[in-house]
């Protein structure tokens, strides 16, 4: 492995140049015709966001957020359907099919890839389940070899949430396109970043032309600026942002080969150490983009210490290693409150069919995985050299051998 001297975020010439372009030009928007938009440098952006992932079409919005909102928007669903989620993911994941109405059901872990279960997908499926809402967790990608076949069989939609898995290819074919979108974050943690952005990717045009109008205050492509057919939020991205996300993308092809093989290197590392395990090692992952480098700890090794006094321990050897999000989606205040919204919700009061109480919910996976078991590392880790990955496989030795001393 080629030693890098990559750090986060990487800037260079180019963004400055193509930023002051834009500045100087005087158009900071990118424009409120699809021609135009599609002449921005935005516009330049989707382009080469699509061809990176294979997608026939990408449309650039202002965060991961509204992404899978406006996806899950565009394939129609609506008050009372409900979008198998996983358990274990960033909120926003839950909250999205709130945001449109519908109802989130969530789905337990695989405990060794801490993806979707597709045993547990297949449980959790009812009559009024339409959607699958799935996440590539931490770049890890999900089973689509199992996942594809049951959508099929019970005639769901497959939105993937790709916020974390910039690169990651199953099989050869990037991940966001299994389904009908795949939907990404580039916020400032992420793989590629414009402080804030978001995009979505997908094959079908009139999937596409949904969420361009979703996306645009409702707008349709072939109709005048002021006429106005959907309610629908403004969620373009500025030039600025477009300028930055073409400079990073550029460049972000060497880095993703970089991180993928410095993963593997830490994976066969951890191996050998014992007692802090990488996610299963599949051969059907062709690439690995990563948001985080997903680890799983068991304290029987250290001599039962618990988790955070091996992260307290890691963090003094000089490695910041995080937990994740702290706890499963559910069990969110959100959740176990029910805070959503006023009496109409139907989620809320049973307007569906069914009033959802989330403190019954119960993913023992995610919960052993939340509660003392996942460890993550920042992508950031992966980019700094074959030297520094030894030093953090180094630290963990150090570190377990010091826990067998008290
Ligand atoms: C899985 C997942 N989905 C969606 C989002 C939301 O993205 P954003 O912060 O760009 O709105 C995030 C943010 O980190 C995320 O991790």
């Amino acid at each position: 492995m080629k030693k890098s001297k990559v750090t986060y975020p990487v800037i260079g010439k180019e963004e400055e140049r193509l930023l002051l372009k834009v500045l100087r030009s005087g158009k900071w928007w990118r424009g409120g015709t699809l021609q135009e938009m599609k002449e921005s440098v935005t516009g330049q952006f989707e382009k080469e966001y699509a061809k990176f992932t294979g997608a026939k079409f990408c449309l650039a919005v202002s965060n991961g957020t509204a992404a899978p909102e406006l996806a899950l928007k565009a394939t129609g669903l609506g008050a009372g359907d409900e979008v198998l989620v996983p358990s274990i993911s960033f909120v926003v994941t839950g909250t999205v099919p709130l945001l449109v109405n519908a109802v989130p059901v969530f789905v337990d872990i695989d405990p060794e890839t801490y993806q979707m279960d597709p045993a547990d997908i297949e449980r959790k499926i009812t009559k009024k389940t339409k959607a699958i809402l799935l996440v590539h967790y931490g770049g890890y990608p999900a089973d689509m070899d199992r996942i594809m076949p049951l959508a099929k069989k019970h005639k769901l939609v497959v939105i993937e949430d790709c916020a974390h898995a910039h690169g990651t290819q199953w099989r050869g074919k990037h991940v966001g396109t299994f389904g009908a979108a795949g939907t990404f974050s580039f916020q400032m943690s992420k793989g590629i970043t414009s402080g804030e952005g978001g995009a979505i990717i997908m094959n079908a045009r009139e999937m596409f032309y949904k969420c361009y109008s979703y996306h645009h205050i409702g707008r349709l492509e072939q109709k005048g600026f002021y006429d106005f057919f959907y309610p629908a939020w403004n969620y373009r991205l500025t030039e600025f942002q477009g300028a930055m996300l073409l400079c990073q993308l550029r460049r972000y092809t060497k880095m993703v080969k970089e991180k993928h093989a410095a993963g593997a290197y830490l994976a066969g590392r951890l191996s050998e150490i014992g007692g802090v395990k990488p996610l299963k090692q599949d051969k059907r992952i062709t690439r690995r983009g990563y948001y985080y480098f997903v680890m799983r700890y068991d304290a029987r090794y250290f001599n039962n210490m618990p988790r955070a006094d091996f992260l307290a321990a890691m963090a003094k050897e000089g490695i910041v290693m995080g937990r994740g999000y702290g706890k499963p989606i559910y069990k969110e205040p959100l959740f176990q409150e029910g805070n959503f919204g006023n009496n109409s919700c139907p989620v809320k009061c049973g307007n569906y069919g069914k009033v959802m109480d989330y403190k019954k919910v119960s993913c023992p996976n995610a919960e052993r995985a939340c509660a003392g078991e996942q460890l993550t590392l920042h992508h950031v880790h992966l980019g700094k050299g074959k030297k520094y990955i030894d030093s953090i496989a180094d630290a963990i030795i150090r570190v377990k051998a010091e826990s067998w001393k008290s």
